[in-house]
C-alpha cells in the first residue's frame, strides 16, 4: 500500500496494530484539533517523515508481542526525532523492540483500574494523583531499566505509564486506554501528548478533512467515472457530496425508488442532489416490481430476502447502463470496517459481516471507493454540514434498508404503505416541532396488523392501529424507549387518528432493546 498522503498542516498518524479502539484514538486526536489517520504498522520511517508527522501513536492490539505473526514496526521510527506514544500493545512493542521485558499473562487486567501517579511528567499534567483508567491487557512491561521511567502504576501493573529514561528521546507509553470514555482523564492525556509534547497548534478542522479527502479521491479515481447509490440516509449522501466536490461530472448517482420510502424522501433526494448540487442523478422507479415481489408475503425474513434480491437486480441493471463507470462508491464508515475485521493490520477480531450492496463491486468488476472509511457517524454528520448538505439529511435518523416493508407488519400493500407514510410524517412533524428530533435516536411509526373497534362521530369504526416507536441509544445495539412527554404523545395520537384515514387507535411502544429490537420486524 502506498503511504497515505495528507496536506494537513499537522498530522499525528497512528500505527494500527489491530486494536478495536485504534480508530477511536484517531478520532480523539482529531477532536483535539490535530489531523490523524490510521496507517499500516509496517509503514517506513521515511514515509512517516514525508508525511510530516509531528508525533506518532502506536495503537493497542489483540496479540502478544511473542506470538508468531504478531504485528511489529520498523525500529527506526523511534529515531525519527518526533515524540512517540505507545498505547497498550504499542507500549509493549516499544519495550520489546528497544530492550525492555514484556511478561505474558502474569496479571491480566480488564476493565476499570485505579491509577496512582508516581512521577511528574507533562504527559500526566492536570490528571489527579489517583484516578480511574480502563485496562484491557494480558501481557505487561515488567522491566525497562535504563529505557523507561515509570510515572504511574495500578495495583497489578507497576509500569502503567512511562516516559523514556533518555529525555532527548521523547518516548512515552501507557498500558491503559486513554481513548475510551471509561478513562475519565484520557482526553487530557492525549491533549497533553499533542500540545505539551508534540507541540501541535491544533488548527485542524473538518473543513480540512473535506479538502484532504477530496484530493485523495481525485488522485485515486483519476479519470474514471464513479457510481454512487443514494439511499436517502446520511452516509450515502455525504459520500456523494464529497465525491461531487472531488470529481464533479465524473460522478453518477443512482437512487432506487422502492415504493417503500418515507413521505417526501424521493423529493428530498432529487432537490438536494439534482437541483442543488447539479449531480447526474438517475432515479429508478421500481415500486411496481418491489410490491409485486412482496404480494402475499408475511414472513419478515422472506420480505427482507426478496427486497435485498430485487434491490441488487435493479441497481445492477442501472449501473451497467451508465457508460464508462468503473468505480462504485460506498458510504462505509469506520464501525463497519472494524466490525468486518478489515482494519489496516487485518488483526481486529471480526465481529459481524456487513452487506451493503454485498458482492456487487466484484461481480460488476467495479473498484470500490469508500471515502468515509476513517470516520465515525458524528464526524460524518459534521462533514455533511461542511459540504453544505441540508440539515434534514445530515441529522436524519437511521432508516432500515428494507424500508417501510418492515414497518407494515404482515403483508405489504400500497394502501397500507400510504397509511403508514401519513402517520409517520405526522409523528415526525410533532417530534421536530417539540424540538425532540435531535434528542431522540430513532422515531417512527409502525402499522400493526390489528383492527380494533372505535367510535367516530355517531358511527362505529373498525380500523387499523399505529404504534409509535421512539428510542434513545448510543450504538443501536441496545436502546431504551424514549420518555416522550405526554402532551407530545397526545398531539401525535390526536392528529394521526383525525388526519389519517383507516386508523382509529395509536399505541406507544415502551419496550427496550434487548429484549425487544428497535424495528418490529
Ligand atoms: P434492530 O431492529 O435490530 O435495529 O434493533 C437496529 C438498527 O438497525 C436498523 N435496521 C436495519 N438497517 N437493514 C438496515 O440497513 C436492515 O435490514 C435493518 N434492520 C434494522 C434499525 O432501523 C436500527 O437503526
Amino acid at each position: 500500500m502506498a503511504a497515505p498522503t495528507t496536506t494537513a498542516r499537522e498530522v499525528v498518524p497512528i500505527l494500527d496494530f489491530g486494536g478495536q479502539t485504534a480508530q477511536l484514538i484517531a478520532r480523539r486526536v482529531r477532536d483535539a484539533g490535530v489531523f490523524s489517520l490510521l496507517v499500516r504498522p509496517d509503514i517506513t520511517p521515511a514515509a512517516l517523515r514525508a508525511m510530516g508527522a509531528k508525533g506518532i501513536i502506536l495503537s493497542g492490539g489483540p496479540m502478544s508481542v511473542y506470538e508468531t505473526g504478531a504485528p511489529t514496526c520498523d525500529r527506526g521510527i523511534f529515531d525519527l526525532g518526533v515524540p512517540v506514544l505507545g498505547i497498550c500493545y504499542g507500549l509493549q512493542l516499544a519495550a520489546h523492540l528497544l530492550g525492555g521485558t514484556v511478561t505474558p499473562g502474569s496479571h491480566r487486567e480488564f476493565g476499570r483500574a485505579g491509577l496512582h501517579i508516581t512521577g511528574t511528567d507533562p504527559l500526566l499534567r492536570g490528571v489527579p494523583d489517583r484516578t480511574i483508567v480502563w485496562m484491557s491487557h494480558g501481557d505487561q512491561v515488567t522491566k525497562a531499566d535504563g529505557l523507561f521511567v515509570p510515572i504511574a502504576s495500578t495495583p497489578t501493573c507497576p509500569i502503567a505509564a512511562v516516559r523514556s529514561a533518555d529525555p532527548s528521546r521523547r518516548l512515552y507509553g501507557v498500558q491503559f486506554h486513554p481513548e475510551v470514555t471509561h478513562t475519565p482523564h484520557g482526553s487530557d492525556i492525549i491533549r497533553n501528548f499533542l500540545y505539551d509534547i508534540c507541540l501541535c497548534e491544533g488548527t485542524w478542522r473538518m473543513s480540512e478533512f473535506a479538502e484532504v479527502a477530496s484530493r485523495q479521491v481525485k488522485q485515486s479515481v483519476g479519470e474514471a467515472h464513479v457510481i454512487c447509490g443514494l439511499s436517502g440516509g446520511v452516509d450515502s449522501a455525504v459520500t456523494a457530496a464529497l465525491l461531487h466536490k472531488a470529481i464533479g461530472r465524473q460522478l453518477h448517482c443512482v437512487f432506487v425508488d422502492t415504493g417503500l420510502l418515507r413521505k417526501g424522501e424521493r423529493t428530498l433526494v432529487e432537490t438536494t442532489f439534482r437541483d442543488h448540487f447539479k449531480i447526474d442523478l438517475h432515479v429508478v422507479d421500481a415500486e411496481a416490481a418491489f410490491l409485486a415481489d412482496l404480494a402475499g408475503v408475511t414472513d419478515p425474513q422472506e420480505k427482507r430476502r426478496r427486497i435485498g434480491h430485487r434491490f441488487i437486480e435493479v441497481f445492477k441493471h442501472k449501473a451497467k447502463a451508465i457508460p464508462g463507470a468503473t468505480c462504485l462508491a460506498q458510504g462505509t464508515l469506520y464501525p463497519d470496517v472494524i466490525e468486518s475485521g478489515h482494519g489496516h493490520s487485518g488483526q481486529a477480531a471480526g465481529i459481524k459481516l456487513h452487506h451493503n450492496v454485498g458482492g456487487l463491486p466484484a461481480e460488476l468488476g467495479f473498484t470500490l471507493v469508500e471515502p468515509l472509511r476513517e470516520l465515525f457517524k458524528d464526524e460524518v454528520r459534521k462533514l455533511g454540514e461542511v459540504l453544505g448538505l441540508p440539515e434534514q439529511l445530515v441529522w436524519r435518523h437511521p432508516f432500515p434498508g428494507p424500508g417501510l416493508a418492515v414497518r407494515v407488519l404482515g403483508e405489504v400493500t400500497r394502501a397500507k404503505l400510504d397509511i403508514l407514510r401519513e402517520a409517520d410524517q405526522i409523528l415526525l412533524d410533532e417530534i421536530i416541532a417539540a424540538d425532540l428530533y435531535r434528542k431522540t435516536s430513532q422515531v417512527f411509526a409502525v402499522l400493526l396488523p390489528v383492527q380494533s373497534v372505535g367510535v367516530m362521530g355517531d358511527g362505529r369504526t373498525y380500523e387499523g392501529t399505529i404504534a409509535v416507536r421512539a428510542v434513545e441509544t448510543e450504538d443501536f445495539m441496545s436502546a431504551d424507549w424514549s420518555r416522550l412527554p405526554y402532551d407530545v404523545l397526545a398531539r401525535v395520537s390526536g392528529r394521526i387518528i383525525n388526519e389519517v384515514r383507516g386508523v382509529n387507535r395509536v399505541v406507544y411502544d415502551i419496550s427496550s432493546k434487548p429484549p425487544a429490537t428497535i424495528e418490529w420486524e
